[in-house]
């Protein structure tokens, strides 16, 4: 896992759309996983500008969702299709044939979770895949005791994520019970995952998914079986994190990111420059917040 804390939630969905747009250059036909909720109207407002100011090209690109509430047509207020078309596909150049979410209104709907995987592998799998988390530890909808290994399938909203997503509708008792979400199994065979949280509220949950032990009660601490996930965090959401020195550290000297740590609508504090030093000591340094 990769642990990126930036100052601010700004600059942390800044990074994040800045990602998915490297992605998307680099191979136009990416097949691009997609999230939802208020954490990435922010991300998805910044493709849009990329769009319109830098020609940053969905023409072949092709999308699925996590996931999307049982009952609700894509005509729905508050279906996930609604926020998508609104958020993102209505204002890029994507063809909608290519932007793909489970139907939450289908006639059979065990059926329509298998036509969604089979559809996943049909298109060759996800290259890059976005993702949120709830404050029950959920990415999707996969709720606590999701089995780790499961696929598209409908599960059970659980109080926590009711009482978080309740607001979003007219009144709380319309929110659906019910959802169909990618599995974290399916999450997890995305060839990259891409996880941003901001925002207070998230730092707990954030704590535990990532330094605490892997478990099916929080399906966001799975992302630790991940050969390559990048988590962005503003400070806010890493407030929890016992080891944010160590993290800044690996950030501040991975040769990777140095194109986007010099991105001036992020400013960094001066950081001194990297000292080759034995591994043991950078950790222990970081342990006791010494970064030079
Ligand atoms: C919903 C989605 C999740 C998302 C979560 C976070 O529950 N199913 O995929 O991560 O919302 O929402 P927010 O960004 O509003 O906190």
């Amino acid at each position: 896992m990769e642990i990126i804390i930036r100052p601010s939630a700004e600059s942390a969905n800044g990074f994040v759309s800045r990602v998915i747009a490297g992605a998307l250059r680099a191979k136009p036909d990416l097949v691009l996983g997609l999230a939802t909720g208020k954490t990435m109207e922010a991300v998805y407002a910044n493709l849009v500008r990329m769009h319109r100011e830098e020609q940053l090209d969905f023409s072949r690109c092709r999308t699925f969702n996590l996931d999307e509430y049982v009952g609700l047509s894509g005509n729905h207020r508050n279906s996930y299709r609604h926020y998508m078309n609104d958020n993102l596909f209505l204002n890029v150049n994507i063809d909608l044939k290519n932007t793909h979410l489970p139907d939450g209104a289908a006639p059979d709907i065990e059926a329509e979770c298998e036509r969604y995987e089979a559809l996943i592998t049909r298109c060759g799998g996800i290259d890059l895949q976005l993702l949120g988390i709830g404050l029950s530890g959920h990415l999707g909808f996969n709720e606590p005791a999701s089995s780790l290994r499961s696929r598209t399938r409908v599960k059970v909203l659980s109080p926590v994520t009711l009482a978080q997503n309740g607001g979003l509708f007219p009144t709380p008792a319309e929110m659906p019970r019910h959802a169909i979400t990618m599995g974290v199994g399916t999450i997890l065979d995305s060839r990259r995952c891409v996880f941003l949280a901001t925002g207070e509220e998230k730092a707990e949950i954030v704590a535990k998914a990532i330094e605490g032990p892997v478990t099916s009660m929080i399906s966001a601490s799975t992302l630790q079986f991940h050969p390559h996930c990048t988590v962005v965090l503003d400070e806010a959401a890493a407030g929890r994190l016992k080891e944010a020195d160590y993290y800044r550290w690996i950030f501040e000297n991975e040769l990777q990111w140095q194109p986007y740590r010099d991105d001036p609508a992020s400013p960094q504090p001066a950081s001194p420059a990297p000292v080759a030093r034995p591994r043991e000591q950078v950790i222990l340094a970081a342990r006791h917040g010494v970064v030079s």
